[in-house]
């Protein structure tokens, strides 16, 4: 299109084009004051992307500085790209197609090999290379069944801390803790600083609870939201929502659960992007207390720079096989990949298997195996021996987990 215009936006346009995000996503109002000055702390220089057509704004792509922890637990740099919108009357012109094109090849450059995100529709992101990486549940427990079984372990200590209190431990400790998985990510203080904007304290109802171990170490947390339906409690209900819950081990995870099922005059406890793994089913007396109300999708990757993302994971015990890449936005990525036990390396070996970039987002993390994508007909197989192989090289001890909004 010849009056469309991608570039990096200037610090003076981060406002309108965060109102012409939030408006995208049907938010009707505009953002407060006070809430602006919290979210512009996640524009970092360089990383947000306006599309002018006609020279009026019209369309826009950011990413938040970050990283992502790999199978084997190594920790890659990683963009974590969020604030897309394009203006309601002026989409499918291809402004997103120039945004993500401008915002993969400024990924390329800066040397971050992987970028990642959440998506609000899960056609929109494969045709730019991008894989559901990761799912979560969301979590419902009645209170009524909500009782732990005393295997369960205790120990420690929960304190509730106010907003202010939570800036200052939440993002040390978060990051000390969030490691061993493979899908964490690091939230930088821009995010911490959006996420903590509604906590009780900064004017808003989350609160915000922290674990000590018994040698008195903080070792987790948990975020939750109250909501009630009624002013009195004869009648009404009250729904706590978990939003963000971390602990360093599952002592620590069992103490925050056992905090917020154990609250006073509470109905349900509802938990969003959950891992899932966790052990809850397990810790209740009455296992069918918790009930899974949702698979969501978690984190959707793009392999930026695929050499770079191979061999930076682990893989598992088996033959190798060599894999064909095909790539038609970042072409330099295209190619055939020998990956076995020992790492992943490009090769001219003839390839076994064949897929898309974005079916390699999907893998890379270890949620899906390749035989599930290869009976789903989106992978091509060329030696039917080589699926079993790429199913152990892939998998992972324990299924990925991002569970940061973003
Ligand atoms: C999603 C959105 C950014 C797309 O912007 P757009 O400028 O209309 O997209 P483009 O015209 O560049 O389309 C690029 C391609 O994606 C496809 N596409 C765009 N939006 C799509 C959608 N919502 N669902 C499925 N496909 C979509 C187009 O058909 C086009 O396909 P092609 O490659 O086969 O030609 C825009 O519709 C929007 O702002 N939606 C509401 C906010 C939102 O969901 N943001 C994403 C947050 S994660």
């Amino acid at each position: 299109m010849n009056d469309l215009d991608v570039r990096h936006l200037a610090e003076s346009e981060y406002r309108a084009a965060h109102e012409l995000f939030v408006a995208s996503l049907h938010h009707t109002e505009r953002t407060p004051e006070e809430r602006w000055a919290r979210s512009v702390t996640r524009y970092e220089p360089g990383r947000a992307f306006g599309a002018f057509l006609g020279g009026e704004l019209s369309g826009t792509a950011m990413s938040l500085s970050s990283a992502l922890e790999v199978p084997g637990g190594a920790v890659l740099p990683a963009a974590a790209v969020t604030g897309v919108g394009v203006r309601a009357d002026r989409t499918r012109r291809g402004l997103l197609r120039a945004l993500m094109d401008a915002q993969l090849a400024d990924l390329r450059e800066r040397g971050e090999p992987i970028a990642m995100l959440h998506a609000s529709e899960t056609t929109i992101y494969p045709r730019f290379g991008y894989g559901l990486a990761s799912r979560t549940y969301r979590l419902a427990i009645a209170s009524s069944l909500a009782r732990m079984r005393p295997e369960v372990p205790v120990g420690g200590s929960v304190r509730l801390v106010d907003g202010p209190a939570a800036e200052e431990l939440l993002p040390e400790l978060y990051a000390r803790i969030a490691t061993g998985r493979p899908g964490l990510i690091a939230r930088n203080a821009g995010w911490w600083a959006t996420r903590l904007c509604d906590t009780a304290g900064n004017g808003g109802s989350t609160r915000i609870a922290v674990r000590s171990d018994e040698s008195g170490a903080d070792d987790g947390f948990v975020l939750f939201a109250p909501s009630k339906t009624d002013h009195r409690f004869g009648d009404g209900s009250v729904t706590v929502r978990i939003t963000d819950l971390v602990g360093a081990g599952p002592a620590a995870s069992a103490s925050l659960w056992r905090f917020v099922l154990g609250l006073d005059l509470m109905t349900e406890v509802v938990a969003i992007d959950r891992p899932l793994d966790e052990p809850l089913h397990w810790w209740l007396e009455e296992r069918r207390g918790c009930r899974v109300e949702r698979l969501d999708d978690d984190l959707w990757v793009r392999l930026v720079d695929v050499p770079t993302a191979l061999a930076a994971r682990s893989w598992g015990a088996a033959e190798p096989v060599v894999v064909e890449v095909r790539d038609a936005t970042l072409p330099d990525n295209a190619g055939n990949y020998r990956i076995g036990p020992d790492g992943a390396v490009r090769c001219a070996e003839r390839p076994q298997l064949a897929l898309d970039a974005a079916l390699l987002g999907a893998l890379y993390l270890g949620d899906v195996a390749p035989s599930t994508l290869a009976a789903a007909g989106l992978i091509e197989v060329r030696e039917p021996a080589a699926l079993d192989r790429a199913d152990r090289l892939f998998a992972v001890p324990r299924p990925p987990w991002c569970g940061t909004g973003f």
